[in-house]
């Protein structure tokens, strides 16, 4: 999960490849370094630690050079250092990657034993000396980065620049996206559209196993037959504008107060003024559809866990959900006529990719629901229900999260009419109380210091449990994998069912639970879990509506009165307290809110 760019220009190179790797540096910031071409040779500066040390280097030891590579990194082989930073190099060759070669080993001992002399313990640097190596049997830079694509086991995103070759920047795209922008005069790679968006709005992605050659003003690509193909240019509508926090303190806060606006901007485009659904024309009649799976990983994956309730019980379809990375290996079988939800914010999570090629191959229609757009997933998908979250920085996933949860109910409600599970007038009072929705989180975003203050009394515990029945148990996922991702608290999200079968054991004073519990049609059941807590100890963060504060038998430690609403609706305003009950308690910790340690914001590689 690394960021990669390259530039081909007239003009020195250094400063706009560090300006596109800060765009990208929500992929990974382990370390991170840029390459260019001085008087036909290759110079590089590197640097651990965040992007600004790479650029207080630079302002030390400036570069010059027209053309470059630079790089971003989360660390997959070896440790965050400089020698392990890339660009990785040898005299003829630089390199950065996005990916794991899964055979480096084997080559750098081939390389070594031919003298190549490595100097990190990364799996990129044998990319740079397997080219080399094609250069000194005496091949052209272009035919030397063929042969050696075709040796290399694994995924992939490549930005390769050439000594003496100053009018010449190569990519390639195998399992890890790579874009290609068309400039005046310049040509530029990236590792998606929003690294080149202040460059040129003139995007073309390259298809897996592609391979570009571009010299000023021209690409050629290459597939992986060697045969030159087209690659359709599009036209983006990112702003180059620098995204910034405005007046918030972290990327994280900013996104969590633009949930009203941006579930608003999400629901208008698939609901009309008079409530009824809009949504684009669908690849299959849902009459015919026998069955439903749904695939994501992380968050994304909870989002469909939501759904599978919406659409079992708003569409009568049953609906399978897996978590990606076992969906993909588990060689499910594919009910004949069926459809996939592939959720994804980022649209380049591998596994999720690799379940949709699955169920692609075993003749699944694939409905995406994806924020960015053109992304491998989305192109990918036999059709398209877009997030309208805009680009979502921090590491710590939500206001995409809101607006997957907006898509899939109109997705689940579009569903039920259509298979006559539910009347149009019972989907129009569902969908006026999506409409209510972005007014109800305002009124718990003004009060937010609430949370801000009950979060002290996280901040020092070392293990949390999260409960939630029915469609608020992936909500106590959501806001376990929300506190521990962000704060490196451990907490775990359970259904509330199950605490008396085995999780009551770690109920004491020094473990606070966290229970979602709207006066819904399970609240005497939670609400009776929560009295076997305190009855043993334990300490009960509640979030509640006026009716079940009203109705609760014993007082918790705390209780949060969120405003009242539709049941079907529920999850998405109370994902509001748990993100921000996690953003406080790790303020309150001093964690890097918005690039958690270890962590990246998209997973392109398995
Ligand atoms: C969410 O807070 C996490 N950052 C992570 O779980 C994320 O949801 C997951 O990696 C899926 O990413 P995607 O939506 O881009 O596919």
């Amino acid at each position: 999960m690394c960021g990669i760019v390259g530039i081909l220009a007239s003009r020195p190179v250094a400063d706009i490849l560090v300006d596109g790797l800060r765009r990208l540096e929500y992929r990974g910031y382990d370390s991170a370094g840029i390459a260019t071409l001085v008087n036909g040779t290759i110079q590089t500066r590197r640097a651990v630690g965040k992007l600004n040390a790479l650029a207080e280097k630079l302002a030390h030891e400036p570069l010059v050079g027209t053309v470059g590579i630079g790089h971003t990194r989360w660390a997959t082989h070896g440790r965050p250092s400089v020698d392990n930073a890339h660009p990785h190099f040898s005299t003829q060759v630089a390199v950065v990657h996005n990916g794991i070669v899964e055979n480096y080993h084997s080559l750098r001992v081939e390389l070594e034993d031919k003298g190549h002399v490595f100097k990190s313990e990364t799996d990129t640097e044998s990319i740079a000396h397997l080219i080399t190596d094609y250069l000194q049997q005496g091949l052209t830079p272009q035919a030397a980065t063929a042969a050696a694509l075709k040796r290399l086991e694994g995924a992939f995103a490549l930005a390769i620049i050439f000594t003496g070759h100053e009018d010449l920047l190569i990519g390639a795209r195998r399992g890890s996206p790579l874009a290609v922008g068309y400039g005046e005069n310049e040509m530029y790679l990236g590792s998606d559209a929003l690294a080149l968006a202040p460059l040129t709005n003139r995007i073309s992605y390259l298809e897996e196993g592609d391979w570009v050659e571009l010299t000023p003003g021209k690409a050629v690509v290459h597939d992986e037959d060697g045969h030159i193909v087209e690659r359709k240019i599009h036209q983006t509508n990112l702003s180059g504008a620098v995204i910034g926090k405005g007046e918030y303190r972290h990327f994280m806060l900013k996104e969590i107060f633009e949930q009203p606006v941006v579930i608003g901007d999400t629901m208008n485009a698939l609901i009309t003024a008079e409530n009824k659904l809009s949504m684009p024309p669908m690849p299959f009649d849902w009459k015919e559809i026998p069955r439903l799976s749904i695939v994501a990983c992380g968050t994304a994956c909870y989002a469909g866990m939501v759904a599978k309730y919406w659409f079992e019980q708003l569409a009568g379809l049953p609906v399978d959900v897996d978590v990606a990375s076992e969906f993909r290996y588990r060689e499910s079988p594919m009910v004949k006529g069926g459809a996939m939800v592939v959720i994804s914010q980022s649209g380049e999570t591998a596994d999720t990719l690799a379940a949709l090629n699955y169920a692609k191959k075993h003749g699944q229609k694939i409905l995406s629901v994806v924020n960015v757009q053109h992304s491998t997933i989305a192109r990918q998908s036999d059709c398209v229900v877009p997030t309208l979250c805009g680009p979502e920085i921090s590491v710590a996933s939500t206001k995409a999260f809101t607006t997957q949860l907006t898509v899939l109910l109109c997705m689940a409600l579009h569903a039920g009419v259509a298979r006559s599970h539910i009347s149009e007038a019972k989907a129009s009072e569902i969908l006026q109380a999506l409409r209510e929705i972005p007014a109800k989180i305002n009124e718990v975003l003004r009060e937010d210091h609430k949370i801000q203050e009950l979060s002290q009394n996280l901040a020092d515990a070392k293990d949390v449990l999260y409960l939630g029945r029915g469609l608020l148990f992936p909500l106590a996922l959501e806001g376990a994998l929300k506190l521990k991702e962000i704060s490196y608290i451990h907490a775990e999200g359970y259904p509330a069912g199950e605490l008396k079968h085995g999780p009551i054991a770690l109920i004491d004073e020094s473990m606070p639970v966290v229970v979602l519990a709207p006066h819904d049609a399970l609240f005497e059941k939670t609400a009776s879990n929560i009295q076997e807590v305190v009855a043993r100890g334990g300490k009960v963060v509640m979030f509640t509506d006026k009716v079940g504060l009203a109705n609760m038998p014993t007082k918790p430690f705390w209780v949060s009165v969120l405003p009242e609403t539709h049941p079907v609706v529920m999850p998405i305003l109370y994902s509001v307290p748990v993100q921000l009950l996690a953003y406080y308690t790790a303020l309150a910790k001093g964690t890097d809110v918005d690039q958690p340690r270890n962590l990246a914001k998209s997973v392109t590689v398995e």
